[in-house]
């Protein structure tokens, strides 16, 4: 009979992260400096982050040592399990297999340690006395004030205030860490001023929440700043995923067809997919599937230009696919997706064909959360249910077809603190803001 739950032990735990980068040789173009607009040298970016961090987003190694202070906090938690969904190919009554790599058992729920865990600890390493950072849905926020408990570091959080408003226990999680944390915009910068000053009620975004934290850090010595996803170096911290998802798809006898992942800035997508892709380029059939909210279309309808990855313009400037910095998403309930650029690695393989794209609104990626919910019984975060809608989707195409085929997905995160949003579906009062 085939295994349900496909665990690793702890010794299983991949010593080391992947770079894409050494794969993809020299075809990333490098961010330009939002002021001179010259390409990007490592020690402008020293303002922001620690030498390692920065030296990790240059970095041409395929391989790079995930020091022992970050595996020792990932053996808490890690290696993540990977599950057969059987209950949910029942319901839909489908020949296709579905695994799906459960992120959410991680200590904040989420993905997002995987890369707040060693960012936190360069920082440390070289004497930085406070962090500072954005989140949107708040699992990023939760991230760094847990790793900030873990190695003694102070943090504080942006936190995007369309999701601060609606999500009273995220803040809540985060202070409990020790964290600071404050709704953007916010009076304490100027960034944050001048757009009170326009929208006095602006819902904020995770572009502006950036330009806030980003502005905090280069103007206090000892403050750093930490980015949650679309850079190299965290997407690479993310790989640990697909590393151990491709030994769990080998005990479990199976390869996947397609590798389905939500996409905020692109990291829990990259984390599983980009140790699968030098397959693909190697020549298998794989299908990469990246999915996005409606109202938020950044790969299926942005241009793919140089563009800020800040509403203020502060942070570099990166070659992605982006809906302009000055966009500010309708108030969708998947926090984490509201962002209008990309990971520049990523959108490199969307534009070169490897990696497609799809966008639904929000409406129906609730509807799949919830046939997901009843099936599966984890409550699943609204921005992880956009990947279980074009699973579903998926998967009832391969019933209409009368077609065998392997699913692999990221279940980025669960819902605990979404329960606002599912209640909302459930009363029928949710809507597609602009169709999203
Ligand atoms: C549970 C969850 N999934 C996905 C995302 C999107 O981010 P990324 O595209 O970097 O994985 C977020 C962002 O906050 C998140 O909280």
């Amino acid at each position: 009979m085939s295994k349900t739950r496909i665990t690793l032990n702890e010794n299983d735990i991949p010593k080391q992260w992947y770079n894409i980068a050494a794969d993809i040789e020299g075809e990333f173009a490098a961010p330009l400096h939002p002021g001179t607009k010259e390409p990007i040298k490592p020690e402008d970016l020293e303002p922001l982050f620690p030498m390692e961090l920065i030296l990790q987003e240059v970095s041409q190694d395929r391989y790079i040592e995930i020091p022992n202070e970050v595996l020792s906090i990932y053996k808490t938690f890690r290696p993540s399990p990977l599950i057969r969904a059987s209950r949910l190919e029942k319901e839909l009554k489908t020949p296709a297999k579905i695994f799906y790599k459960y992120e959410g058992v991680s200590p904040t729920g989420s993905h997002k340690p995987n890369t707040a865990i060693p960012q936190v600890y360069y920082n440390k390493k070289e004497g930085v006395e406070k962090i500072t950072t954005e989140t949107g849905a708040g699992q990023w926020g939760s991230a760094i004030a847990f790793s900030g408990a873990m190695f003694g570091v102070k943090t504080k959080v942006y936190m995007v205030k369309i999701s601060y408003d609606q999500k009273p226990y995220r803040k809540a999680l985060i202070e409990s860490y020790g964290s600071e944390i404050v709704a953007s915009p916010s009076r304490q910068t100027n960034s944050g001023k001048i757009m009170l000053e326009k929208d006095p009620d602006s819902p904020g975004s995770l572009g502006l929440a950036i330009s806030e934290a980003v502005e905090e850090a280069v103007n206090n010595k000892g403050t750093k700043y930490s980015l949650g996803s679309v850079l190299n170096h965290v997407l690479l911290h993310q790989t640990i995923i697909g590393q151990e998802a491709i030994r769990q798809m080998e005990i479990a006898e199976e390869y996947p067809d397609i590798i389905i992942g939500c996409v905020g800035g692109g990291s829990n997508f990259a984390g599983l997919a980009f140790p699968y892709i030098i397959d693909k380029i190697n020549g298998k059939d794989i299908d990469f599937l990246a999915v996005e909210p409606a109202s938020c279309p950044t790969l299926t309808k942005g241009n793919y230009e140089y563009d800020f990855g800040d509403t203020a313009k502060l942070a570099p400037s990166i070659l992605m696919y982006t809906l302009g910095h000055e966009f500010i998403p309708p108030a969708i309930h998947a926090g984490g997706l509201r962002y209008h650029g990309s990971a520049p690695q990523l959108a490199y393989l969307v534009k070169n064909g490897i990696v497609r794209a799809e966008a639904y609104p929000q409406t129906e990626v609730f509807n799949s959360a919830v046939t997901f919910l009843r099936a599966e019984g984890i409550i699943p975060a609204p921005e992880s249910s956009h990947a279980i809608h074009a699973v579903i989707k998926q998967a009832i195409q391969a019933k209409e077809e009368a077609k065998e085929k392997t699913i692999l997905f990221n279940l980025s995160g669960h819902g605990y603190f979404d329960m606002s949003a599912y209640s909302s579906y459930l009363n029928g009062e949710l809507v597609n803001p602009n169709n999203g």
